[in-house]
């Protein structure tokens, strides 16, 4: 591969910005460099639809090595309609449970993204990695956590996922985020099953995905106003080569290029057996 800008030439493209010092707002990318600019302007949209404008924009943009990538399909959606909090978090345990999360650890997950899971109090920066039988918290930065990043749908695969998407009524950008990330995680090596929900307040959705049940979007994970949210990411349990782990989720560019199957599953007919 020579390093001039030929067609496959691919950029990773991060915007965060922040306000008093606090995170409010990110977005990534994978783009062509003829797209950069387009993808820019995209990204202020995002903040331009905030209330008040942030302290500090920063955009970090980075080649991407295209004999690295990982081409993905995207996990298969099921959104349960499960009227509350009690019965979503009931089908969350139940899937983490039946993907081989113990007891201890799915309390231990539950606990921390309830009550916010940074050692120094409030939300972490990124996902706790979580041993699933021991329930022990093997990320390294208990207040930073592990960040996935680098991963973005192919054009082609967010035609496929927004069409999905759209079809089923899920328009908010965060879900095609949400999917997309997932993926990418599912596919980490030694990763059992994620749990997470938003530390957003107006936005209580969160989700369980793993390789085995697909992404399970569960419309009530918290209370409507509560400011904690967070990720666990569950390993299985035994010998982990975590700086491989962390390096897959970090660096390794994820493409996905394909959208998976979706459907819909009332409370009470939900399958959790992956
Ligand atoms: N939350 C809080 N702080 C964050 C942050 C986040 N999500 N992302 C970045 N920061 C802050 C941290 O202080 C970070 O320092 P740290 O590494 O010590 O934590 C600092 O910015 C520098 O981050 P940087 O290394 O530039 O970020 P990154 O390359 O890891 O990119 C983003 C991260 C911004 C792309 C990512 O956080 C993001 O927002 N992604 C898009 C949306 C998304 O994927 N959401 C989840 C699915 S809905
Ligand atoms: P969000 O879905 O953006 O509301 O984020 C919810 C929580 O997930 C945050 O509070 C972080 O703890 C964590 N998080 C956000 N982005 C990432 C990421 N890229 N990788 C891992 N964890 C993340």
């Amino acid at each position: 591969m020579t390093r001039d800008m030929t067609e496959e030439t691919l950029f990773s493209i991060r915007m965060r910005a922040s306000s008093f010092g606090r995170h409010i707002s990110g977005a990534e990318r994978i783009a062509r460099f003829d797209a950069i600019e387009a993808v820019l302007l995209e990204m202020l949209s995002r903040i331009h639809g905030r209330k008040s404008a942030p302290d500090s924009i920063v955009f970090s943009i980075d080649r991407i090595d295209v004999n690295e990538i990982v081409f993905l399909k995207a996990l298969d959606m099921r959104v349960v309609n499960a009227p509350d909090l009690k019965s979503c978090r009931h089908i969350a345990k139940t899937a983490l449970l039946s993907l081989g999360v113990s007891q201890t650890a799915v309390s231990h997950a539950f606990e921390l993204l309830t009550n916010g899971a940074a050692a120094s109090g409030g939300n972490m920066r990124g996902a706790v990695i979580m041993d699933a039988e021991s329930g022990e918290r093997l990320e390294p930065d208990k207040d930073r956590g592990v960040r996935a990043t680098r991963f973005d749908w192919s054009v082609e695969g967010r035609r496929k996922a927004d069409e999905l998407l759209r079809r089923a009524g899920l328009t908010h950008f965060r879900t095609a985020e949400a999917l997309a990330l997932a993926t990418k995680v599912a596919h980490a090596p030694d990763i059992t099953a994620e749990l997470c929900w938003s530390d957003e307040p107006d936005y209580t959705a969160g989700y369980v995905a793993s390789l085995k049940t697909g992404y399970i979007r569960l419309p009530f994970m918290k209370e409507a106003g509560s400011l904690n949210g967070g990720r666990v990411f569950f390993v299985k349990g035994g010998p982990l080569d975590i700086e491989k782990l962390i390096r897959y989720l970090e660096r390794t560019p994820a493409l996905i290029t394909d959208a998976g199957s979706f459907r819909y599953e009332s409370y009470g007919d939900v399958s959790t057996a992956p």
